[in-house]
């Protein structure tokens, strides 16, 4: 069985001693110095306790959606990078960026250049603008990352998902079905009609189902809604392939969203005959720690188990969207 633990929105919290010439001596010196005094002041109490849980569950990859920052300065930038080496080594952990790690314009190079080992497929090409999609594969999974990042208007936070990328995913998805590969597709805002407001919504989302229908996945992660949501997409050959969307990793318990959790997925199968178990894990609702929040399986055999269309799916509420403030 391989265990892919996904995490999202981590909203690095703001940064008001530590300029970036002291952040970025961190990484070589004074790092454990760091770690004892400055950490805690950095990603806050739930986003430290969320992060020591899942690893103490030893999944076999993390998946990390994108939003690492807020106003990406680059503060933040550097500082989100002492997270990521925190979280893992970067053969452990793929990230693709949100929408909040493009806030204004440059900052998305920035990031590439930061995050870079985290960003990066198996066969990298080096060089800005060609990152995405990539591809890594560990044991019997493939992780397809790709970029709905740009920096956007004020009151805006929308992404996209344009035709040159579209192509490209579908390259890399066909090679990985070839391989006899478990699929999964990262990115950052949910590729789903109505997941999100207008305002904060994934342009060219009509790319990204047709990629989905034409060549198909084993299981979509997304970020950027701050919810927990599962939506279906349609496949090739009438197969339904899930969308799968978690809360902050840094939300407090007690807000309008979701407390800070994350999803362990199990997956167990060979090609055409995939089982996938998602087991969600988190702060419960009053805050008084980490625990088991809900299970269910999504694929048995290969096929989608409960795959309800998706305007009855349980958390596809749109107005709840609409409210959850800013993604
Ligand atoms: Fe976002
Ligand atoms: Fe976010």
């Amino acid at each position: 069985m391989f265990r892919l633990a996904h995490l999202s929105d981590i909203h690095l919290g703001p940064l008001p001693e530590l300029s970036y010439r002291e952040l970025a001596s961190k990484r070589i010196t004074g790092y454990i110095n760091w770690q004892r005094n400055r950490k805690r002041a950095m990603f806050g109490d739930t986003l430290l306790r969320l992060v020591a849980d899942m690893k103490a569950q030893r999944p076999d990859h993390v998946a990390v959606t994108g939003d690492l920052v807020n106003l990406a300065t680059r503060t933040e930038i550097a500082g989100a990078r002492i997270w990521l080496d925190d979280l893992g080594d970067a053969k452990w952990v793929s990230v693709v960026p949100g929408n909040h790690d493009a806030y204004v314009p440059g900052a998305l190079a920035r990031a590439f250049r930061e995050w870079h080992p985290y960003l990066v497929g198996d066969n990298a090409r080096s060089g800005p603008g060609r990152h995405f999609p990539y591809m890594r594969v560990r044991g019997p999974v493939a992780i397809v990352g790709t970029s709905s990042a740009e920096a956007t208007v004020p009151f805006f936070a929308t992404g996209t998902f344009k035709r040159g990328q579209a192509l490209a995913t579908a390259r890399l998805l066909s090679e990985a079905k070839a391989k006899g590969l478990f699929r999964v597709v990262m990115i950052h805002h949910p590729p789903i009609a109505g997941a999100a407001a207008w305002s904060k919504r994934l342009i060219g989302k009509q790319f990204f189902s047709k990629v989905i229908h034409d060549v198909g996945a084993d299981l979509v992660l997304h970020g950027h809604t701050h919810l927990d949501t599962l939506y279906w997409l349609n496949g090739p050959d009438g197969t339904k392939v899930p969308v799968v969307g978690v809360p902050s990793a840094s939300q407090n318990a007690g807000g309008d969203k979701p407390a800070s959790r994350y999803n362990i997925f199990e997956i167990e199968g060979g090609p055409g005959a995939w089982s996938l178990t998602q087991r969600e894990r988190g702060l419960r609702a009053d805050g008084s720690g980490i625990d088991w929040i809900r299970e269910r399986q999504l694929l048995s055999n290969g096929r989608a188990v409960d795959a309800r269309p998706r305007e009855d799916a349980e958390t596809a509420d749109p107005f709840r969207a609409e409210v959850a403030g800013d993604a």
